[in-house]
């Protein structure tokens, strides 16, 4: 009876909602919504929210507002009470006249990922006096909140995040707002200290202040809010703390203090944050041994202490930690090899790279139901790597073992990784032969890094089917391969290739040409026995205007220059014997920056265009060749020219006086040729100029002081006047002026490429 009763009530009720008029929208709120969307332009562009489109689209005239999209009204007044507009394309201002401050009886509003174009949070805001949730996240508010805010006394979650140009005092706003129960401030600039009374807020549940340049101290008294649930401070490099002891027990599930300059150790008491399922302490300064405790927290889904100075062993008790995905305690000190990982169901990510780890690695990590990267290397791993036994599709996609001291073959067990990209076990004393066919059954490689082993190659007669290997990278540097491994031919994705200091002889063959053809990007052959080039094109064919570095040097190289790549902007053939002329198509290498052609037997003029061909060369070596002639005088315009070395040539003449504008030369050496000139005094203005050396020439007269300017030379380390035909006295203020080379205690400039580091590691930014 009751509940058929019940019933008939629901029903009624129902019928009352959808046919009473004043249940539906109400007219001022419908017309108010109308202007509110006609305030705006609706420009969709990409942006970090799944579902970007504008909501407003269904907002028409003359329908009910209560089935607007992003509109909730209240069923018993009709009131529009909520107003969710997320990612909804909205272009334009919010100012104090815009008609959303009517819809007087909101209590939920959330604008963000739109883009209010710097508009000031009005005050009219403050007065939504119904407002318990305001979201404004990435929406490109300004100006200053005002403790006008304390208005909003029912607030409970605001969301301020990523609006850089609003300025708050987090002070004033959380006593404004006693009542909080979540706070959002991520990426703001808040540049202030965390308040104590941050801590008397007992009701808040979810605090992140990720990014917000916070410094100071940390209150410790926020950790005991006993229902905080999510701390989130992380990436405020200047705030500082301690993990303070955990007394009672807590609510927390989530906890980030990464990036910051929290110090100590843990306190034992962290068992006590029983309910924690992520711990982020990532790159701060804590150290100390891990407590035992820590693995008493057995809901632990995420545990990352890594870029710390945690010392110690890890103790097997984290097997305790069953419901771990993300482990990773890299670049500590700690020691102890987890072979109990292995009982880890749930680990996908398992990081100790640069720890102190020793011992063996147990072939079961390898076959670990759900790892998908596994990274030991830079540890102190020894022993031979142990096939293993696999009959179910192992995870893992990424291997990093590199920098540790295992020794043995290449198990051939590995041929099961099936779902391998990456595999790095550079860096060991690893040894033997590889078999290419075991190879070939990795069908997703993409990164193989083998470099500086021991390790030698099959190369087999026999025509194995490279064709499903697609490598992105192959390094096998550093090993003892002696010939071009002809799976190459097939590798029409490669971007990197290295394959310098082992022990290739005879020519680069010509299927080398086709390698890369479209893709390289680097390309390193340096440190063989390499002796020419099959049938070379006038111009290398590889990467299709991507490649960028290419390094031939030391090898034993013959006949006439190759020409590179065009797109290239660092080439290396020194330490060869390429004989001739420097053809004049090295001009139309236009992106060069690095170009060392040195210790060769080349001869001949050095062709003029070589002075201005590329704007970007920074290094031009041509020493210990055979070039005669003239210094060409273009060399110069607008220049980066950073090292220039025609030492040890047979040139002659005098030396271009346009060098005055490179200004930004640093070493000029012009040793060991028959330049006749007098002291090239023009130089004084070189403003970076460390190097200069003129000896075994023909430069005559006197070092003449009268024209000496201050600041001559200021830079200058080491000066070689040797071996010519100067005469007078060497003027004692010159070495007055030279102030840089009184700083004897600093470190002699090594005659290295001084633009060269600038190139590799830009080079290596690039290579995806
Ligand atoms: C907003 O509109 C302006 C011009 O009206 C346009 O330049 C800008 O790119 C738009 N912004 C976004 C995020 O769509
Ligand atoms: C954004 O603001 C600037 C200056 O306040 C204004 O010129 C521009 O038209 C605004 N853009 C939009 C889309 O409202
Ligand atoms: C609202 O205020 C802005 C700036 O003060 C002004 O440009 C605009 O015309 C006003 N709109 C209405 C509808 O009054
Ligand atoms: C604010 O809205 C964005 C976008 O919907 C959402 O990702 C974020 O979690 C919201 N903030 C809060 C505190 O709920
Ligand atoms: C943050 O604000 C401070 C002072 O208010 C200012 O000096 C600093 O430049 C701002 N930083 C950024 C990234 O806007
Ligand atoms: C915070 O709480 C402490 C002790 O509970 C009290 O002494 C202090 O006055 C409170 N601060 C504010 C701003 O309410
Ligand atoms: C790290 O913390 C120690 C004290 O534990 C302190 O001496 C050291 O200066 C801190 N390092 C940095 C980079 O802040
Ligand atoms: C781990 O938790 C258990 C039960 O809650 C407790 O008895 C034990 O002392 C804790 N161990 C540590 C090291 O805190
Ligand atoms: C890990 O679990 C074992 C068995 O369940 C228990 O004896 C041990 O105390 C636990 N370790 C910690 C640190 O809680
Ligand atoms: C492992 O992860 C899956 C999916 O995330 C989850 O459903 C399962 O409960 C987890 N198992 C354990 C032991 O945590
Ligand atoms: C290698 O495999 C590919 C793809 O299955 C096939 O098209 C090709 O003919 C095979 N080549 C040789 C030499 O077996
Ligand atoms: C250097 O050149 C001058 C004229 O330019 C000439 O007189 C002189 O003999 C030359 N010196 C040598 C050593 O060749």
């Amino acid at each position: 009876m009751e509940s058929s009763l019940f019933y008939l009530l629901f029903l009624l009720s129902l019928f009352h909602i959808i046919t009473c008029e004043g249940h539906s929208c109400l007219h001022d709120q419908s017309s108010a919504l109308l202007h509110f969307k006609h305030s705006f332009s609706i420009t969709c562009s990409a942006s970090d929210c799944a579902d970007t489109y504008p909501k407003v689209e269904s907002w028409k005239p003359n329908t009910d507002c209560c089935f607007w999209d992003g509109v909730t009204c209240d069923i018993a007044t009709g009131q529009v009470i909520g107003l969710d507009l997320t990612c909804s394309c909205l272009n334009g201002s919010i100012h104090s006249n815009s008609s959303l401050f009517q819809l007087r009886h909101l209590q939920t509003l959330n604008l963000a990922y739109n883009n209010f174009n710097n508009s000031q949070i009005s005050s009219e805001f403050y007065h939504l006096t119904s407002l318990t949730h305001l979201n404004v996240s990435y929406s490109g508010f300004s100006g200053q909140i005002t403790s006008e805010i304390s208005g909003l006394s029912k607030l409970i979650s605001l969301d301020l995040s990523y609006n850089e140009r609003v300025k708050i005092s987090l002070g004033k706003l959380v006593q404004s707002l006693a009542n909080l129960r979540e706070l959002v401030l991520d990426g703001m600039n808040i540049s202030s200290v965390v308040p104590d009374f941050l801590g008397n807020l007992s009701s808040l549940t979810y605090l992140s202040l990720y990014d917000c340049s916070l410094f100071g101290e940390f209150p410790t008294s926020i950790f005991q809010l006993p229902n905080l649930e999510l701390l989130l401070v992380g990436g405020n490099l200047d705030l500082t703390g301690h993990f303070p002891e955990i007394y009672s027990s807590s609510s927390l599930w989530y906890l980030d203090l990464s990036e910051t300059n929290f110090f100590g150790k843990l306190p034992d008491s962290i068992g006590n944050l029983k309910l924690l399922n992520h711990l982020i302490l990532s790159d701060c300064n804590f150290s100390g041994s891990l407590p035992f405790s820590l693995w008493n927290l057995t809901q632990l889904i995420t545990l990352d202490l890594s870029n710390n100075e945690f010392n110690g062993q890890i103790s097997s008790s984290l097997s305790n930690l069953t419901h771990i995905s993300y482990l990773d305690l890299a670049s500590n000190q700690l020691t102890g090899l987890p072979s109990y990982v292995s009982q880890l169901s749930n680990l996908t990510i398992l990081n100790l790279n640069r720890n102190s780890l020793s011992g063996a690695i147990p072939a079961s990590l390898f076959t670990q139901p759900s790892l998908r990267k596994l990274d030991l290397s830079e540890n102190k791993l020894t022993g031979p790597l142990d096939e293993f036994q696999s009959i179910s599709l192992i995870p893992l996609v990424e291997i990093f073992l590199k920098g540790n001291e295992l020794h043995g073959p290449i198990p051939r067990s590995f041929s099961k990784l099936m779902n391998l990209r990456t595999l790095d076990l550079s860096s060991n004393n690893l040894s033997g032969t590889i078999e290419l066919d075991m190879l070939f059954m990795l069908k997703n490689l993409d990164y193989l890094d083998l470099s500086d082993n021991n390790l030698s190659l099959i190369i087999t007669t026999v025509h194995l089917n490279s064709t499903f290997l697609k490598l992105g990278g192959l390094d096998f540097s550093s090993n003892m391969i002696s010939q071009f491994p002809d799976f190459l031919t097939n590798q029409n994705k490669l971007k990197h290739l290295d394959l310098s200091n082992n022990k290739i002889h005879g020519q680069i063959p010509k299927w080398m040409w086709k390698v890369g053809k479209e893709t390289m990007f680097y390309m390193n052959l340096s440190h063989n026995f390499l002796e020419g080039l099959e049938e070379p094109p006038a111009i290398l064919p590889w990467g299709r205007g991507r490649l960028k570095f290419l390094d031939l040097h030391s090898n034993q190289l013959q006949g006439p220059l190759p020409i590179p790549p065009l797109s290239t902007a660092y080439f290396s053939i020194s330490n060869n014997k390429l004989t001739g002329e420097i053809p004049p198509l090295i001009c139309n290498v236009s992106s060069l920056e690095i170009l060392d052609l040195s210790n060769n037997d080349l001869s001949g003029l050095i062709p003029q265009c070589m002075g201005d061909f590329s704007k970007a060369i920074s290094v031009l070596n041509l020493r210990r060749n055979s070039f005669h002639g003239t210094i060409p005088s273009t060399l110069t315009n607008g220049s980066s020219l950073r090292t220039l070395d025609l030492s040890n040539n047979q040139l002659k003449g005098r030396v271009p006086r346009s060098l005055v504008n490179c200004k930004k030369l640093e070493v000029l050496n012009l040793g060991n040729n028959q330049l006749n000139d007098t002291f090239p005094i023009w130089l004084e203005t070189l403003p970076k100029l460390q190097v200069l050396t003129l000896r075994s020439n023909k430069f005559y007269g006197t070092i003449d002081q009268r024209h000496l300017a201050n600041y001559a030379f200021s830079k200058l380390r080491i000066i070689d006047l040797s071996y010519n035909e100067f005469m007078g006295d060497l003027p004692s203020t010159y070495f007055l002026g030279w102030s840089a080379m009184m700083m004897s205690y600093e470190k002699e400039p090594e005659l290295r490429y001084m633009g060269g580091d600038r190139v590799l590691s830009r080079l290596g930014d690039s290579d995806e």
